[in-house]
């Protein structure tokens, strides 16, 4: 089904339509991460259709040593709005306003069985990065890195450079 959205940044108002996006996408746990992270709407892209917002990308700065890189910490659209290439779209402006301020890679961590959202982050040029590629690229900072960014050592890190 074909739908036009925008994307834009996030404004106040758009939270407690974020709210329900994050409600009807996330478990508990993560549904209570994802609110406090976009509460104070830094660095959160929304796509607006129909005049609400029904999806969001959350973007982080990563700081490893002097590297500066980005992360895409949560994404997530309206059961209502799915398959309409709105987190596609997403994925891609988060990607392109990290590298525009700076960031030299954009990583992210996808579950092994989130289908959906490896399909749309493999679609944008993310791929899995494994110990070995992240150690040349860290060396021993590498440690510094899974700090910042890991969840936990069974989900993989995707990479988009
Ligand atoms: C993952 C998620 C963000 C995808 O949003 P979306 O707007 O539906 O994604 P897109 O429309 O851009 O999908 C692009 C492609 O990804 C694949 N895809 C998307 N959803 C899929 C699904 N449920 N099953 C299989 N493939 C899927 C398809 O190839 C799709 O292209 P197509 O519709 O032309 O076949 C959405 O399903 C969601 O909010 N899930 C819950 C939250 C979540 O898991 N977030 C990711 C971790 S933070």
């Amino acid at each position: 089904m074909n739908t036009s959205f925008i994307i834009r940044p996030m404004s106040l108002n758009d939270f407690s339509e974020l709210t329900e996006v994050i409600d009807t996408s996330f478990l508990w746990l993560a549904r209570s991460l994802a609110l406090h992270s976009v509460r104070e709407g830094q660095q959160v892209l929304i796509s607006e259709a129909q005049g609400t917002a029904v999806g969001f990308v959350k973007l982080t700065n990563v700081q490893v040593g002097s590297g500066k890189f980005g992360r895409v910490l949560w994404v997530a659209v309206h059961p209502k709005f799915r398959r309409r290439g709105i987190a596609t779209a997403l994925v891609k402006a988060g990607f392109e306003s990290m590298t525009h301020a700076g960031a030299t890679a954009v990583f992210a961590t996808v579950r092994r069985r989130n289908v959906a959202s490896l399909t749309v982050f493999g679609s944008q040029g993310f791929r899995k990065i494994g110990f070995l590629e992240l150690w040349r690229l860290f060396g021993m900072r590498i440690f510094e890195f899974y700090k910042k960014i890991w969840l936990a050592p069974w989900i993989p890190v995707l990479v988009c450079d």
